[in-house]
């Protein structure tokens, strides 16, 4: 049944996108780690009942994908067993679930990834984790997946790579799109969403906002990077239109 008004439980609120995401969405109620933990099951339950959320919108993960391969182990807790605990609390309401993912699911190959191509073989533990918190967070009785990925505002780097293809873009860029698709989450006919940009090499989108950024080649990198790890966000773009049609007309 539809709320008269969705209630936005935010895990990762303090993160990157969950700036962003607070910014654009002022009621989405985001609790900092020390209130709700997701490898702290009792503060997931006790957040649960104490904000009844329709949706609870899970972006909370161990990022740092050199800092993974040094600790698999805070890693796997977060992004695996604390997307686990989130489901199993999150089955026992009546909530939805969306679940923030990435586009490191894929092999980074060739690019062009479609929602329903195969997963894997990944590139590195973070991806790993990412793919199996993705099959986790599936087990949620009402899901939606968002396969993302963004940059700060800034380009900070003086080196882009022009060896590397993305569907990426800046944050600011990202997150009205994933601000849309949470406010309208009971309209999105899929259980899987690619939200990007258009492809393009990492150098050009660093160019975009730091004109005076040097090419480089990934081989200069310390992690093993992707060829092609753009996404396909053709069913994205399309819903998107749909929505806008349907609102103007
Ligand atoms: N950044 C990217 O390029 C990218 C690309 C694709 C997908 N994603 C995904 O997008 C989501 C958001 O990424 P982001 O870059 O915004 O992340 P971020 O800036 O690294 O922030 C991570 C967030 O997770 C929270 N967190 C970490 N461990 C937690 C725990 N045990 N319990 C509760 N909260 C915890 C952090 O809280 P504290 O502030 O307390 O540390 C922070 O709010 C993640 O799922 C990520 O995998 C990111």
């Amino acid at each position: 049944m539809r709320p008269n008004k969705e209630r936005v439980l935010m895990t990762g609120g303090s993160g990157r996108l969950g700036t962003e995401l607070r910014r654009l969405l002022p009621d989405l109620i985001a609790p900092p780690r020390r209130e709700l933990d997701i490898t702290r099951p009792e503060t997931i339950e006790a957040a649960l009942e104490r904000y009844r959320p329709t949706v609870v919108l899970h972006a909370a993960a161990y990022t740092d994908v050199a800092g993974a391969e040094r600790d698999r182990e805070t890693c796997w807790q977060t992004n695996v067993r604390g997307t686990a605990a989130l489901v199993s609390a999150v089955n026992r309401t009546e909530a939805g679930l969306i679940h923030i993912s990435t586009d490191y699911v894929f092999d980074g190959t060739r690019g062009g990834y479609r929602e329903d191509d195969p997963l894997g073989p990944v590139l590195n533990y973070y991806a790993l984790s990412k793919l199996v918190a993705e099959e986790v967070a599936r087990l949620a009785r009402r899901h939606l997946v968002l396969r993302t990925s963004f940059r700060p505002r800034e380009w900070v780097s003086p080196v882009a790579f022009t060896d590397v293809y993305t569907s990426q873009d800046y944050v600011d860029v990202i997150a009205p799109d994933i601000a849309l698709i949470v406010t309208r989450w009971r309209d999105v006919p899929y259980d899987t969403l690619h939200v990007a940009t258009e492809r393009k090499s990492v150098f050009e989108l660093a160019r975009r906002r730091r004109p005076d950024v040097r090419p480089g080649s990934k081989s200069e990198a310390e992690v093993a990077l992707p060829d092609d790890i753009s996404l396909d966000v053709s069913r994205w773009l399309a819903l998107k239109a749909r929505w806008k049609e349907e609102t103007t007309s």
